[in-house]
């Protein structure tokens, strides 16, 4: 009996704890401006010295400029660097796509997405969980604003035949960032019979999509 107890309270326990770590933690304090030259080592980064902190460690600037999409994707992304958002629990960029450029099949393991269209056409979408596996998808305009929930692999196609742009928020703030297509490009290599079993494709089609 006693021990269904503690089975009991162990269990809640554990769900106490996931519900607790689904999302960035909480700020403890007003900020906590990352100190990068601090060799502490925590989850997140240290704060500096708050004393110390001017406004300069809140500001970005330089998102109007449009990223370098010259290269096979049509796709570039600028990543807003701003150590006072440490511990804040969410994150910011930019993405320009090329006429038919393409942020590729990838997923941010710990944030969701929201998508601002700043100019252009893009074809957007998701999959959902295994078993359904659903693509959820639309085309978005300039004004629009599409979400991408926590997890999911989706992309982002430029369908038009102008440049297109976004402004991309996360709700944690360092999402992660993993692209389907580097499966095939890992290091070292995940053997070759293991991605022909997971694509049920010939060994020779796999050795074909390596980089
Ligand atoms: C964009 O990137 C390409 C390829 O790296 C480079 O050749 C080109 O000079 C860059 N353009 C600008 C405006 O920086």
């Amino acid at each position: 009996m006693a021990s269904h107890i503690l089975l009991v309270i162990a269990s809640f326990l554990a769900i106490i704890s996931a519900l607790a770590t689904a999302s960035d933690p909480s700020p403890l304090q007003d900020f906590c401006v990352a100190d990068p030259s601090s060799s502490v080592r925590i989850n997140g980064l240290p704060c500096m010295d708050p004393k110390l902190v001017n406004a300069n460690r809140f500001l970005f600037r330089g998102l109007h400029v449009p990223t370098n999409t010259s290269n096979p994707l049509g796709f570039g992304a600028n990543s807003v660097r701003i150590p006072g958002l440490n511990t804040l629990g969410i994150a910011l960029a930019r993405g320009d796509f090329a006429p038919r450029g393409v942020a590729p099949l990838h997923t941010h393991p710990r944030a969701t997405e929201i998508a601002t269209v700043l100019e252009g056409s893009l074809l957007v979408g998701f999959v959902t969980s295994n078993p359904e596996n659903r693509f959820i998808s639309k085309v978005v305009q300039k004004g629009d604003v599409f979400v991408f929930p926590k997890g999911l692999i989706h992309f982002l196609y430029n369908v038009g035949d102008s440049p297109a742009s976004v402004i991309v928020s996360f709700s944690s703030q360092d999402p992660g960032f993993i692209v389907v297509a580097d499966l095939f490009g890992t290091n070292p290599s995940i053997p070759n019979d293991i991605l022909a079993k997971a694509f049920q494709v010939d060994e020779s089609i796999i050795r074909q999509l390596r980089p």
